[in-house]
């Protein structure tokens, strides 16, 4: 049996990563700050080792104590708004936490990275599906520290012979379980509940967009089939294979609309909404090219928009 050091275990999908590499056979230990994780999601028979991933001697030390194989790395701040008010404490926890964890798994001779990224990378892409080829233009710090961490990630495996996947996950929501739902409230799903929970309309950014119903498409992925990517993308780092980064995506849109349909759905009441003027900054599309990681890492989603809402229903209580 392998062991996998996963930072950010106590996260929203770092507990859903947990249960998808010991279902796929893999020991796993944690390293989490508990900065935004809960030390609860991390189930009993697996350690927690609280502390930050800029503690190099800390990773150093686990990924030896507990003879480590392999990195799924997770912990990152992860708010766009708040990247732009903090863009340097950005660049601080998720650049140097990553250059951190590759100077230890260098000291320690770990081989095997899974990479956590995201579409943000992306900006506001020409064409849709995006493929992984596009262009990346990041539209704010917190994008930007995911791109500069792929690029980290490719440049030090040059020299250390590191096997590697960058996964650019898509909208992710759901549970596994309710104890597990994302409770940061940065997303639409969560936000759609909060707004129903408190009596209030969920705000709808603009319905004048080129779009079918004119709001918003977006790739949304449910936590567990995320997770189950990274258990394809151990095994696929594993059997040595590098790739430079994939998107974890189903390749099917959703508009706001469908998703506030679908919440209704979830909770059995009308989720009432208003429409107000578009944001800045929000593309029309953003729906991921889901082909590559077919090829690449034998994955597909097999969970749907109303898996979502409804076990992010159940996870909100409602
Ligand atoms: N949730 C999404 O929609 C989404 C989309 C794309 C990418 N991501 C990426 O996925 C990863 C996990 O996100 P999440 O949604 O589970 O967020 P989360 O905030 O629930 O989880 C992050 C975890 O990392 C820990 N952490 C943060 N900084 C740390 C540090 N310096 N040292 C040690 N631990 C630290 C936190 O305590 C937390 O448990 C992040 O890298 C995020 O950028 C998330």
């Amino acid at each position: 049996m392998t062991t996998w050091l996963l930072t950010g275990g106590a996260g929203y999908i770092g507990s859903h990563v947990i249960r998808a590499l010991q279902e796929s056979g893999r020991d796993v230990v944690v390293v989490d700050d508990l900065s935004t994780g809960v030390a609860e999601r991390v189930p009993e028979d697996v350690p927690l080792i609280v502390g930050s991933v800029s503690d190099r001697d800390l990773l150093e030390r686990t990924m030896r104590e507990y003879d480590v194989s392999g990195v799924v790395h997770l912990a990152a701040k992860k708010a766009v708004g708040e990247s732009v008010e903090k863009p340097l404490w950005y660049y601080r926890e998720n650049v140097d936490g990553l250059l951190s964890v590759l100077e230890a798994m260098s000291a320690s001779g770990v081989k095997n990275l899974v990479y956590s990224s995201s579409a943000a990378v992306y900006g506001q892409p020409d064409s849709c599906p995006v493929v992984e080829t596009e262009a990346t233009v990041p539209l704010s710090p917190y994008g930007e520290t995911k791109l500069v961490g792929e690029w980290a990630v490719a440049d030090a495996a040059a020299v250390a012979d590191l096997s590697w996947a960058s996964l650019r996950y898509f909208n992710v929501a759901g549970a596994a379980d309710p104890q597990l739902g994302d409770t940061s409230v940065n997303n639409l799903i969560p936000i759609v509940l909060r707004s129903y929970r408190n009596g209030e309309a969920a705000k709808v950014f603009g319905d004048d967009y080129p779009t079918p119903d004119g709001t918003c498409l977006r790739d949304y992925i449910h936590v567990a089939d995320l997770a189950e990517a990274h258990a394809a993308a151990a095994a696929f780092t594993e059997a040595g294979g590098a790739a430079e980064a994939i998107n974890i995506g189903t390749g099917k849109g959703s508009s706001v609309l469908e998703v506030i349909d679908s919440v209704s759905r979830a909770v059995g009441a009308e989720v009432p909404y208003e429409t107000v003027d578009r944001r800045a900054g929000d593309p029309a599309e953003l729906i991921a090219a889901a082909d590559k990681a077919e090829r690449v890492l034998g994955w597909t989603a097999q969970r749907d928009l109303d898996d979502m809402t409804s076990s992010a229903a159940r996870a909100a209580g409602l």
